[in-house]
């Protein structure tokens, strides 16, 4: 009995496609298991990138079967796009991919609600969603009565339910704008189109949809060796990151079990991955930001662009009060650091090991966001190494500071660092003794 989890322990984008790739080759089954088209995971082998939204990072292994599982939010099209580009990348498909019929679907009138309350008014600041339409799907599958499952695509009242369901939204989005500009710019939902247009999808989709709990349930019966690749990251866990600045899916590794239907029981790893520094896409607090030089220096060299929305990257110091409490909270065996490489060159290293706020010492992560953008970092400092590390491939060849700065990571966090990443390839992976 055993699976093996893949966490990102910051605000995403952590590297966690690079690392459920490499895993794979040591599993049979791999699964993607909450979030959606706002995923953006990145493989690199053989000289070529490829990347991924809502396929598993495992679709590169032959003979492991790969599960898009019920807490996925699935937009058809962005969905068949990806699978069309990976096909005419040479990957093969047609047998090792599997959809959840209870995964919720994405409709058009997720994305204009995204649009329409991303930037609300509520608060001061944007959340600066993806527009990928998660939260308001989300809120429909909690909501219940207007929501569709890929399951519902191939039944008899998919037409009626469509229809009444535009019917609904045609007269609830308009109340949504902020003003008349962005009521004028809504698109009344044509039922017809959108009817016409999902049983297409639904027919290019049916080859691969299935039902996912009984095949994992299945998989736990037999003892198959399971992975689960988490997509963004524990800050962004709509219950335990910083809220509203979040998606819409538990993240962390409290969604583990909830998205995939696999029982606590049989997760005996969690790889918790961050990168040696941090970074956040969209809006909310981050408390270690640069916004100077040096972040756009970790930018640059870290090439720090959204894979989904190409938006550039918030950077800073590792926050390591950020990740104590989200590799707690995710129950994390052990560490992957990623792109150790990209903090070549630097003099000095920051880490940020507590918080200031009101003149008071904080050693843990406040729950509320204005708490949050209101303390101050209190930092250690480490010397750095001026050696580029790309080509590395053990741990003892690595820069006397570069490992120090590892070892104090691994001490500040309490937790072991197994994995050490120094490029995007898979080749550039150091394994710690
Ligand atoms: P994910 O969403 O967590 O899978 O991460 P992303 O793919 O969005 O972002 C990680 C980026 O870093 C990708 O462009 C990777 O190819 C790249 N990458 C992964 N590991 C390393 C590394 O060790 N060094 C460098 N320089 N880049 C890396
Ligand atoms: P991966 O899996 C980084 C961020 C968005 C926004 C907030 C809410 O590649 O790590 P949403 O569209 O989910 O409602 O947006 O969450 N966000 C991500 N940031 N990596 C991701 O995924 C993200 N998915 C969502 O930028 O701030
Ligand atoms: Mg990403």
């Amino acid at each position: 009995m055993s699976a093996t989890c893949v966490i990102g322990l910051q605000w995403g984008d952590e590297a966690k496609g690079k690392i459920v790739d490499l895993l794979t080759a040591q599993n049979e089954v791999v699964v993607r298991y909450q979030g959606g088209a706002n995923a953006g995971h990145t493989v690199v082998f053989d000289g070529k990138k490829y990347k991924l939204s809502l396929v598993p990072s495992g679709i590169f292994r032959e003979n492991v079967k790969s599960v898009v599982a019920s807490g996925v939010v699935i937009d058809p099209g962005a969905f068949l796009s990806e699978i069309e580009r990976l096909r005419e990348g040479g990957v093969k498909i047609e047998k090792n991919l599997l959809v959840s019929e209870r995964a919720h679907v994405i409709f058009p009138w997720h994305k204009e609600e995204d649009k329409l309350l991303n930037d609300s008014g509520v608060r001061k600041e944007a959340i600066g969603t993806t527009l990928r339409g998660i939260g308001p799907c989300y809120r429909d599958k909690v909501g219940r009565s207007t929501a569709i499952r890929i399951g519902d695509l191939y039944r008899d009242d998919f037409d009626e339910k469509v229809r009444r369901i535009c019917a609904i939204k045609n007269s609830y989005l308009p109340g949504l704008a902020r003003n008349e500009e962005a009521r004028a710019q809504l698109q009344t939902l044509d039922a017809d189109a959108i009817i016409a247009q999902y049983r297409q999808y639904a027919e290019r989709l049916r080859p691969f949809v299935g039902d996912a709990v009984n095949f994992l349930l299945e998989a736990v019966d037999a003892d198959k060796k399971v992975l689960l690749e988490g997509a963004q990251g524990a800050l962004l866990d709509v219950d335990y990151g910083t809220f509203p600045y979040v998606t819409s899916s538990n993240s962390s590794g409290v969604g583990v079990t909830a998205g995939s239907g696999l029982p606590a029981t049989f997760i005996k790893r969690i790889v918790g991955v961050v990168k040696a520094y941090t970074t956040r896409v969209g809006g909310g607090p981050f408390p270690t930001e640069l916004n100077n030089e040096t972040g756009q220096r970790i930018r640059d060299r870290g090439n720090e662009y959204g894979t989904v929305t190409k938006r550039p990257r918030r950077c800073g110091w590792f926050d390591a009060v950020a990740v104590r409490y989200s590799s707690r909270l995710s129950g994390a065996s052990e560490l992957a650091v990623m792109l150790l490489d990209v903090l070549s060159g630097f003099d000095q290293i920051n880490v940020c090991v507590a918080y200031e706020l009101d003149g008071k010492r904080l050693e843990y992560f406040p729950s509320n966001v204005d708490d949050l953008a209101r303390v101050t970092p209190i930092y250690e400092s480490f010397p750095g190494w001026s050696e580029e590390i790309n080509e590395l491939t053990s741990y003892e060849q690595l820069p006397k500071n570069a490992k120090s700065y590892l070892n104090n990571l691994s001490r500040i966090l309490g937790k072991k660092i197994a994995i050490v990443s120094v490029g995007p390839g898979r080749e550039q992976t150091i394994f710690c003794p």
